[in-house]
């Protein structure tokens, strides 16, 4: 592996965005993800301030929770989102991810998100650097590098964001920290391997596991040999 290259030997995990998904079919879809192998569901919350869209609340996360067992974590691409970790915790999610630029003090909402109950993860758009997180790695069980700026599926993914990826895992590294690294945004076959030899091991895809030809399973297995194919 390249230096600039860390990679890394935490197991890889594929994550669907529900972005895609038949909303009117909410259940089936999350049932089909789980029968094809994923490995917990990533619930895109978007508030139409912090990003210029707008989704679900707790609510529809807790219909399906019941449904499948993978684990769930919500993405808060929301402003302040503090009055929302209880509810989306209490909606069976595992995780919840804040944005770093969304909160005023990034230390204490973090720990609030494990009182909460829930891991912690933080994630950072595209221009926010490294340093944003530098000083609560201690925190989080996983750091999510947005590889579009949030708000919709279908985007290009940014490669310029990997030397972001291999920083933080070589701080994760450095410092033995039991911390997971996440992408999220236009990660597909093409782009996969760049993300997981960055250091990826946490594979968000929408878009790219519901355009496969040969259907959900074989992208979801697709995209884990691919990603396997760097070590
Ligand atoms: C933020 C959303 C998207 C989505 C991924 O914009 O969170 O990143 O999940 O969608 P694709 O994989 O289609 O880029």
């Amino acid at each position: 592996m390249a230096p600039d290259q860390p990679g890394t030997d935490r197991p890889f995990a594929i994550v669907p965005s529900v972005l895609p998904v038949d909303f009117a079919r909410l259940g089936e879809e999350c049932i089909a993800l789980e029968k094809a192998g994923v490995d917990r569901i990533q619930w895109d919350v978007m508030d139409g301030r912090f990003v210029p869209n707008l989704t679900f609340g707790p609510d529809l996360v807790a219909s399906v929770r019941s449904l499948v067992s993978v684990p769930f974590e919500a993405h808060l691409m929301v402003e302040e989102p503090g009055w929302l970790v209880p509810q989306f915790v209490a909606a069976g999610c595992d995780t919840v991810i804040v944005h770093a630029e969304s909160v005023g003090h990034l230390h204490r909402a973090l720990a609030a998100v494990a009182d909460a109950g829930a891991k912690a993860g933080v994630a950072l758009n595209p221009a926010t650097p490294p340093e944003a997180v530098e000083y609560v790695l201690d925190l989080v069980s996983m750091v999510l590098v947005m590889t579009v700026n949030p708000g919709f599926g279908g985007q290009s993914y940014i490669a310029t964001m990997e030397p972001k990826v291999a920083t933080i895992r070589r701080w994760i590294l450095e410092r033995g920290l039991d911390v997971d690294l996440e992408v999220d945004g236009g990660v597909g076959p093409d782009t996969v391997a760049g993300a997981a030899a960055a250091g990826a091991n946490l594979l968000v895809a929408g878009s790219a596991l519901f355009r496969d030809p040969l259907g959900l399973d074989h992208a979801v297995a697709d995209l884990r040999a691919r990603a396997e194919a760097t070590r």
